[in-house]
């Protein structure tokens, strides 16, 4: 059950939370025992030396961080999100009552605006969260630091905010899927922590909580020193889902700790949305909502898309969990029916990329459409390899298909740098060890330059903004 107020109780549940979090540590350890060995795809010629299992170090670190904050006031688990234009939403979690308040300034301990928002709280069967803060800081100015603080309470932290918006402006996105936290986790987010992306993109599955709940808590400890100064835009998984019959409706915990700005888009679900950054519009699918053609989802995006101005947003990016376009032998077919579904107008829309996510491992797919190859297609990545508890998807397909361009079984993260209306370069770095190593990368022209080819008869360059009649979806 999903509470919203203003205030609220606080403190007395901490000793059962330490139980409960003492119980999940050891069923991690358990799970994390059973991890295999990495195992090599076969159009990558890297040889991965054998591993030692993953640790339950990671989780059991950030117990510890957590308890050395000084006061329940403090903020804890924070991240960042991109709202509407010129905003940012702060998120943060305390255990007890704080004002749902963010004091905000460009100079250090200067703070000339408060913002503030809701607090929530929810009970999932046994547990009950603690109090989940949402504030929404804005009007901001474009490529500025800001420095805030939450509540009145805790340490000042700060963010930068996205270059304004252009068909021209770079910027630079991260993407990481399927993270979990383990320790291989852990290695992802220092790698990630050294590239100055301006965006995180994330094609789901956060915390592997799987109804657990402490995980989540866990896990959001485990990414605040990472995303309470970078924004991390996130759409969900199937371990998001989090049903149970009867008792809990599906996606309680996610959507009250990670809400994205679906109002802010049109969208009545916090399971697909879209937002604008620079010259770059992106969709943020979901793969466990419904996506049939009469669903709310489907209707969302056709609606969406006739918003998209491509002299203003050159880019047009799409992300999901459940990827289309899969050589492994993991999770074989299971985007089939979105993609049935859904390709022909993303297609006649011209998506640059769609990320997905779900499968744990990396492959790169040339431009593409109905399973074959086509230069005004889209670019189909699969990144599912953060580095969660699961471990890794080793076996591929063999022949390897004529649209699979590279693929490999090895944990790392993805670099996406927007250069300017027309090109784009996209990078993916393995966790060799303990160094990110650059293993895939090229260079990306966008679908809707003259160069492409693939513009439509408008002499502006741009592409017209597309209204799929019913013929066009029915394959
Ligand atoms: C902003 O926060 C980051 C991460 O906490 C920190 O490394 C950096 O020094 C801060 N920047 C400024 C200007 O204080
Ligand atoms: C949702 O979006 C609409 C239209 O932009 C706005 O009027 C409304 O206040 C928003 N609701 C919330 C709860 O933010
Ligand atoms: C866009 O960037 C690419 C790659 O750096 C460059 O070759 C091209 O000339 C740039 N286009 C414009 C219009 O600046
Ligand atoms: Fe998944």
């Amino acid at each position: 059950m999903l509470s919203i107020m203003d205030g609220g109780g606080g403190g007395a549940r901490s000793r059962r939370k330490a139980r409960m979090l003492q119980f999940a540590t050891l069923v991690f350890a358990v799970f994390l025992v059973f991890l295999g060995e990495f195992v090599v795809g076969q159009s990558s010629t890297y040889v991965r030396p054998p591993k030692a299992p993953a640790k339950s170090d990671a989780v059991e670190k950030h117990l510890q961080e957590r308890k050395s904050l000084t006061a329940s006031t403090d903020p804890d688990q924070m991240h960042i999100s991109l709202a509407g234009p010129g905003q940012m939403k702060v998120t943060w979690v305390t255990s007890s009552a704080v004002p749902a308040t963010v004091q905000y300034g460009t100079t250090s301990g200067h703070y000339t605006n408060i913002a503030s928002g809701v607090t929530k709280q929810y009970s999932f069967v046994l547990y009950e969260s603690d109090l989940i803060h949402d504030v929404i800081l804005g009007p901001l100015n474009p490529s500025t630091t800001y420095f805030y603080k939450c509540g009145g309470f805790g340490a000042e932290f700060n963010f930068t905010t996205p270059p304004p918006s252009g068909p021209n402006v770079p910027i630079k996105f991260a993407v990481v899927g399927d993270l979990g936290q383990t320790d291989w986790t852990a290695t992802t987010l220092e790698h990630l922590a050294g590239y100055d992306y301006d965006v995180l993109l994330f094609p789901g599955d956060l915390s592997y909580a799987d109804t657990w709940q402490p995980l989540w808590d866990s896990f959001g400890q485990m990414m605040s020193p990472y995303a309470n100064y970078r924004p991390w835009m996130v759409t969900e998984g199937n371990h998001e889902i989090e049903d149970v019959p009867l008792l809990v409706e599906s996606f309680l915990s996610y959507n009250t700790r990670w809400e994205m700005p679906y109002n802010e888009s049109g969208s009545t679900s916090n399971l697909y949305y879209s937002f604008e950054v620079a010259g770059v519009h992106i969709l943020m699918l979901g793969s466990y909502a419904d996506f049939d053609t009469n669903s709310a989802q489907f209707e969302w995006l056709q609606a969406d898309l006739e918003k998209v101005d491509r002299t203003k947003t050159p880019w047009l990016i799409a992300l999901l969990h459940a990827p289309w376009y899969n050589s492994n032998s993991a999770h074989q077919g299971e985007g089939d029916a979105m993609m049935e579904a859904m390709e022909s107008t993303l297609y006649a829309a011209k998506v640059d990329i769609m990320f997905a996510g779900h499968v744990h491992a990396y492959e790169r797919a040339e431009r593409a459409y109905l399973k074959k190859p086509d230069p005004c297609g889209i670019l189909y990545i699969t990144i599912g390899d953060g580095g969660n508890r699961e471990g890794l998807a080793g076996t591929w397909l063999d022949p390897q298909p004529v649209w699979s361009v590279f693929r490999e079984s090895s944990f790392g993260h993805g670099e996406l740098e927007i250069v300017n209306a027309t090109h784009a370069y996209w990078s993916w770095n393995r966790n060799q060890d303990h160094i990110p190593v650059m293993a895939d990368d090229v260079w990306i022209t966008s679908l809707s330059a003259a160069q492409s080819g693939c513009t439509s008869k408008s002499t502006t360059g741009a592409i017209q903004s597309q209204n799929v009649d019913d013929s066009n979806w029915e394959l």
